[in-house]
């Protein structure tokens, strides 16, 4: 199990990450999910050895990060945002290098080179040279290099980032394959569908700081079943806010001028009567959109703000 606790991490003034905790076990995939800047790159930094926090603790099974760091990370695996490979080596050339970095040699090494090969689909091309991979197989070829030495802990930061959707999907059925043998990962992306889909457990990450955490189911719950109401306009703040301070089927997420964020009702239907109400006290909208209780739903009703794909 990996165990993450009062993690911190500052760059001078500024909290990239502020005081967070999580646990990941065997077999689970746990995604942070967040936008840029949430700090999801420095956690992975620092869980990775890479980084050292300011103050808080990493343990992989009951084993501290800052005891025996040489220990930690020989069972561990990186796959980073940006790609570190050897242009000129061929793919084997780049994975019997970092192979042996991670402590394989001989006849192991050669198994599992063709092995991490053939599971991100690389077989065909692994003589050729790197530089002349498209984006897509450089990315597969990184995560190969993460997880050759069978890492027990597998730490993955946004490895879908500007990809064709088939290298996409390829890594994501990789990423599923590992943790079926019982591997700890560890997921960090700015994707809600890739979160939603590929995550068992998701902690919603902004400003340095975990705002919830959960199933995709126990998230919904937690912010409420309600659909999402966003309102734009020339309106006031003031004038919104004393039409709907009487109505109790709403919860204001967020209010500025021109711009309501409204958290309404506890299931599907109770939103347009909601909306009625606001029209026939004549408020100024140009522009309404619904958002049902997704994904989606639980970031814009925690933060204010939508986190687009
Ligand atoms: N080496 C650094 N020096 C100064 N600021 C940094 C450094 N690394 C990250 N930051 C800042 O910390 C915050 C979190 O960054 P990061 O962890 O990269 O976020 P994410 O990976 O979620 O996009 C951002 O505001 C970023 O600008
Ligand atoms: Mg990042």
């Amino acid at each position: 199990m990996l165990v993450v606790e009062s993690l911190s991490r500052s760059f001078g003034s500024l909290k990239a990450v502020d005081e967070i905790g999580f646990q990941v076990k065997p077999g689970e995939i746990y995604g942070l999910l967040g936008p840029n800047g949430a700090g999801k790159t420095t956690t992975i930094s620092c869980v990775c050895g890479l980084l050292r926090p300011d103050r808080g603790t990493i343990e992989l099974d009951g084993v501290a990060l800052e005891s025996d760091p040489i220990a930690f990370k020989r069972r561990l695996g990186v796959v980073p945002q940006e790609t570190a490979l050897y242009g000129d080596l061929s793919a084997r050339e780049n994975l019997h290098f970092w192979g042996g970095l991670a402590g394989l040699t001989g006849g192991a090494l050669r198994d599992r080179t063709t092995a991490v090969l053939e599971a991100v689909g690389l077989t065909e091309r692994a003589g050729d040279a790197v530089r002349k991979y498209s984006g897509g197989m450089k990315r597969r070829l990184n995560l190969a290099i993460g997880m050759i030495h069978e890492p027990k802990l597998l730490l993955l930061d946004e490895p879908t980032v500007g990809i064709d959707i088939q290298a996409r999907l390829n890594i994501l059925d990789v990423v599923r394959e590992v943790v079926r043998a019982g591997t700890i990962v560890l997921y960090t992306t700015h994707y809600l569908e890739e979160a939603q889909e590929l995550c068992d457990r998701i902690g919603i990450m902004d400003h340095g700081r975990i705002l919830a955490e959960g199933s995709l189911t126990e998230l919904k719950r937690m912010v409420g079943e309600g659909e999402i109401l966003t309102l734009k306009g020339r309106f006031e703040p003031g004038e919104l806010q004393s039409i709907v301070a009487e109505d109790e089927h709403v919860r204001v997420v967020s209010l500025e001028e021109g711009q309501a964020v409204l958290d309404v009702g506890k299931g599907q239907g109770e939103v347009t009567g909601v909306l009625g109400r606001i029209l026939r006290k004549g408020l100024a909208v140009d522009d309404i959109s619904i958002q049902q209780p997704n994904l989606q739903g639980v970031f814009l009703k925690l933060t204010g703000r939508e986190l687009r794909d």
